[in-house]
């Protein structure tokens, strides 16, 4: 019988260890930038009970309707859906353990999330996020944070090109005074509409404003916009935040068109959009919920956050070529079998005592493979143990990153300062 070939299931990418460092590199620097603002990690289950999502993204989002990964579990029945998000799960923890009982919350996430769409460049079934969130914060203060953040970020990855749109979607009475009258202008034209914005007239028509067909370009740039429904206090909020993005030095639109995908914001959204990514250029988007915690059973806490896509920011990375992608290590540990071997292995052992990165050659092969695999691992030693040097309690020291470098013998009590200073210099 023929073996099935079992392959990943579509949308969903392996991370191979050949394009991990760029993974690497960003997820260290991700972690000194959230540190950096007074941000804690917060982890939450990837599994979550589906109407958290219903109740919290909204029934008639795209996301709910029909890109979960929902089932019943064995036991219970319950409705499970792999999370699609992280703002619903983190706001659920919040309330659960009571986390802004004592004040105001700054955390963040990352990780993977699950959304059936359809797979192209840089949208995918499995992808992840950074997650970032302030609970408990209703001051514009903590929305400019959190652009001015962003814009940092890009400057530390070396992100070229990035650009901030924002918007103010009110809140819940103003938004609906303006969906009246959107609903009525939709109502007026509706023959421009495709099928799609049809079927939204009557479940979410603000969603129409961010349809991209673009023949329906000129019926949406004549929309009613919802800058004109704000009241006193949402116009406040927003001039506010545009007066401290000013203030900071961040550059930004003012788009009115933007409206995102999911329910539950209010006033302030946002997206950093590139060129640089095709079609899925939005790195980033995020905004105000001041609603949800409330919606989730919870006291009203007012609260923003965001969420960047690591696929399209680490494709944005490696376009740019300025990260070092290969693998280090400090130290490669050869030896010729028998009682070397033993040696050697122990050898490593300390070296990792001192604090370095040692790879050591496992099983037997030629002193001339082995070489090859010090000098493809990206050491920049090799220590090698073989029979005269087993003798002499020694090990001959050879650098393989200097061109003509000279090999030497070194006492095996002697290596691991040997190598620190050796690392050390080269580091300078
Ligand atoms: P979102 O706009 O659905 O917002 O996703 C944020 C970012 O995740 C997107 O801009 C994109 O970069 C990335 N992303 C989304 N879907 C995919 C996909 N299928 N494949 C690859 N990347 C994707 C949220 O998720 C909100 N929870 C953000 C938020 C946090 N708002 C407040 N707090």
């Amino acid at each position: 019988m023929a073996t099935l070939k079992l392959a990943a299931v579509r949308g969903m990418n392996d991370l191979l260890p050949a394009a991990s460092p760029v993974w690497e590199w960003f997820e260290a620097r991700v972690l000194d930038w959230v540190r950096s603002y007074g941000y804690q990690l917060i982890r939450t289950p990837i599994l979550e009970h589906t109407d958290l999502f219903v109740r919290g993204i909204g029934a008639v989002t795209d996301i709910v309707e029909r890109e979960m990964y929902s089932f019943e579990d064995r036991s219970n029945q319950e409705r499970l859906t792999l999370r699609p998000e992280f703002t619903a799960g983190t706001v659920r923890a919040a309330i659960e353990h009571s986390l802004t009982y004592d004040g105001p919350k700054r955390v963040w996430s990352m990780g993977p999330l699950f959304r059936h769409e359809r797979p192209q460049r840089g949208r995918f079934r499995q992808f992840h996020q950074v997650n970032v969130e302030a609970l408990g914060f209703a001051g514009p203060d903590i929305d400019a944070e959190h652009m001015v953040m962003l814009a940092r970020l890009w400057k530390i990855l070396g992100v070229t090109g990035a650009r901030l749109e924002i918007n103010c979607l009110g809140e819940s009475d103003e938004r609906m005074k303006h969906r009246v009258d959107l609903v009525k202008y939709f109502e007026q034209r509706e023959a421009e509409l495709d099928a799609d914005s049809k079927r939204r007239l009557t479940s979410n028509p603000l969603r129409i404003l961010d349809s991209k067909n673009p023949a329906m370009a000129t019926l949406l740039n004549e929309t009613p916009q919802i800058t004109q429904y704000l009241g006193v206090a949402s116009r406040r909020h927003f001039d506010g935040l545009q007066d401290l993005l000013a203030k900071a030095g961040v550059e930004f639109r003012v788009n009115p068109r933007l409206v995102r995908g999911l329910d539950y914001y209010n006033l302030t959204v946002f997206e950093w959009i590139t060129d640089q990514l095709g079609s899925q250029g939005t790195l980033c988007g995020g905004g105000r919920y001041d609603p949800l915690t409330e919606q989730l059973g919870g006291k009203r806490t007012p609260a923003i956050g965001f969420a960047i896509g690591v696929e399209r920011v680490i494709e944005c990375l490696t376009q740019s070529g300025n990260i070092d992608a290969t693998a280090h290590t400090d130290v490669y540990v050869l030896h010729q079998g028998g009682e070397t071997a033993s040696q050697a292995f122990l050898a490593a052992e300390q070296l990792r005592d001192a604090g370095l990165d040692v790879i050591f050659h496992a099983g037997d092969a030629s002193l001339k493979s082995q070489m090859k695999k010090a000098d493809a691992s990206g050491a920049e030693f090799a220590v090698i143990i073989g029979e005269a040097e087993l003798a002499a309690q020694s090990a001959a020291v050879k650098p393989l990153r200097a061109r003509a470098a000279e090999q030497r013998i070194v006492p095996l009590a002697n290596l691991a300062d040997t190598l620190v200073s050796a690392l050390s210099e080269i580091e300078e």
